[in-house]
């Protein structure tokens, strides 16, 4: 690979120093910048197929194999003294990174559906945030309890913006199941320890409630089945739905994956012909198409929230905060 290869994956790093991990992980911003000054770093990564070269994945890895390092210096020295077997690692894992964080920030749009719902998630991982209904959230102004259930819930904390419409109760869940490329199966250790190297390091509050929600789905199984959101795999999914509740497709942070827009498009335009109602939560640069209406200017670093392809509210990637724009969109 010439200059302009490796010129791109440090900008891609630095990217990733600068819009996600700043002021959410000082060590992983530390890791990504030194990363983007590093030739030798850079030249192992132009080794990898693209999509093998994400930040997210190179820092997941060293740390699974490693144990989470001091600083750069001692990460680099893990990295390039046993480069074959973070290169193997890498290319058998993929950033899977389930955030039932998430849905924080997709409640005020399912509480506010024609009740109940059948949910059906693309891109689900291990189908954490197939449980919207489970989790108990704290908006601030508004707090909103689950039921008791067999083990103590998670408590996503989210800051909204003064016009969201917060939930007064969660969303009745009749039918849930999800699609992945990959199932994460939560009752394998070795599935579980990989979920748990993918929360960032300083994040201590973000992995308890990961782990509380990981309890959850080992009672509650929700139903992960092994496909692609591309075809055929996603018809026969949505068949299978109750017709009583209403169908809610959606993900978060999955079509980035999908790297062909015209690819993305005939995903938008297929769910669109399956079900009610299609929940979007993703870069803005996803579906560009959705981004343009909300604005000239995209908040950097934060994910769209989108209902069938009209943008209702900006988001933190993990669910941490919402600005809802609806209502000006
Ligand atoms: C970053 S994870 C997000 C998981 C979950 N949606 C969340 O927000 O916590 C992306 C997931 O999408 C899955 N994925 C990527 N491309 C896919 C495709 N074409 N069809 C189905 N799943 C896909 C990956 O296997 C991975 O589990």
């Amino acid at each position: 690979m010439g200059e302009e290869g490796l010129a791109e994956i440090s900008t891609r790093y630095l990217r990733f120093a600068d819009t996600e991990a700043r002021s959410r992980s000082p060590l992983y911003e530390e890791l990504a910048r030194a990363v983007a000054g590093d030739r030798e770093t850079l030249g192992f990564l132009s080794t990898l197929p693209d999509v093998k070269r994400q930040p997210n994945l190179l820092l997941a890895v060293v740390r699974h194999l490693f144990g989470t390092p001091t600083g750069w210096t001692e990460f680099r020295q893990a990295l390039l003294a046993h480069p074959e077997l973070v290169r193997s690692l890498m290319l058998e894992r993929s950033t899977q990174t389930n955030e039932p964080g998430r849905c924080a920030t997709l409640l005020p749009v399912l509480a506010r559906l024609p009740q109940p719902l059948a949910l059906l998630e693309v891109g689900t991982s291990a189908g954490l945030c197939l449980m919207p209904d489970l989790y108990s959230y704290d908006y601030g102004r508004t707090v909103l309890r689950t039921p008791v259930t067999a083990s103590e819930p998670p408590v996503f904390r989210c800051s909204a913006s003064e016009t969201t419409p917060l939930p007064t109760a969660p969303p009745h869940v009749v039918w849930r199941a999800g699609l992945d490329l990959s199932p994460i199966d939560v009752s394998n250790p070795s599935h579980v320890a990989w979920l748990e190297t993918l929360v960032w390091p300083e994040q201590t509050a973000r992995l308890a409630n990961l782990r509380a929600a990981l309890m959850i789905a080992a009672t509650v199984k929700p139903r992960v089945v092994k496909g692609d959101l591309r075809g055929s795999d996603l018809v026969r999914l949505c068949s299978e739905a109750p017709k009583d509740a209403t169908l809610v497709v959606f993900h978060t942070a999955v079509l980035d994956y999908v790297s062909d827009p015209a690819e993305r498009e005939a995903f938008a335009e297929q769910v669109m012909r399956l079900s009610p109602y299609w929940v979007s939560n993703e870069f803005p640069r996803v579906f560009p198409s959705i981004a343009t209406r909300a604005g000239k200017s995209w908040p950097p670093g934060r994910f769209l929230l989108s209902v069938n392809g009209s943008p209702v509210a900006w988001t933190d990637p993990h669910g941490a905060s919402l600005e809802w724009i609806a209502d000006e969109a």
